[in-house]
């Protein structure tokens, strides 16, 4: 079982929360941050889970082109 966390954060509290869930996650999990990575590659994992802030009531606005 792989998981990956993909998130985009303006002042760090999604890559604090993506963080912590990974520890509580017991399996294999890896973290993106979609600034650093434009198009990752979801082929390998089983779970993909989104992470992003709200901002005036809309999500953070970062494109990801996913392969997989
Ligand atoms: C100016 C401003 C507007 C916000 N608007 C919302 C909102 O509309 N809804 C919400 O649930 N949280 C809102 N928040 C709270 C942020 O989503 C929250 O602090 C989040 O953890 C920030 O994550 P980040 O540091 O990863 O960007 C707002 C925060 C700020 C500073």
């Amino acid at each position: 079982m792989k998981n990956c966390i993909l998130f985009t954060t303006k002042h760090g509290s999604t890559e604090k929360a993506s963080l912590l869930l990974k520890e509580k996650l017991n399996a294999e999990t890896d973290i993106i941050n979609l600034k650093d990575v434009k198009k990752p590659d979801i082929s390998d994992y089983d779970t993909v889970i989104l992470g992003a802030s709200i901002y005036m009531g809309k999500i953070q606005k970062q494109r990801a082109n996913l392969r997989s």
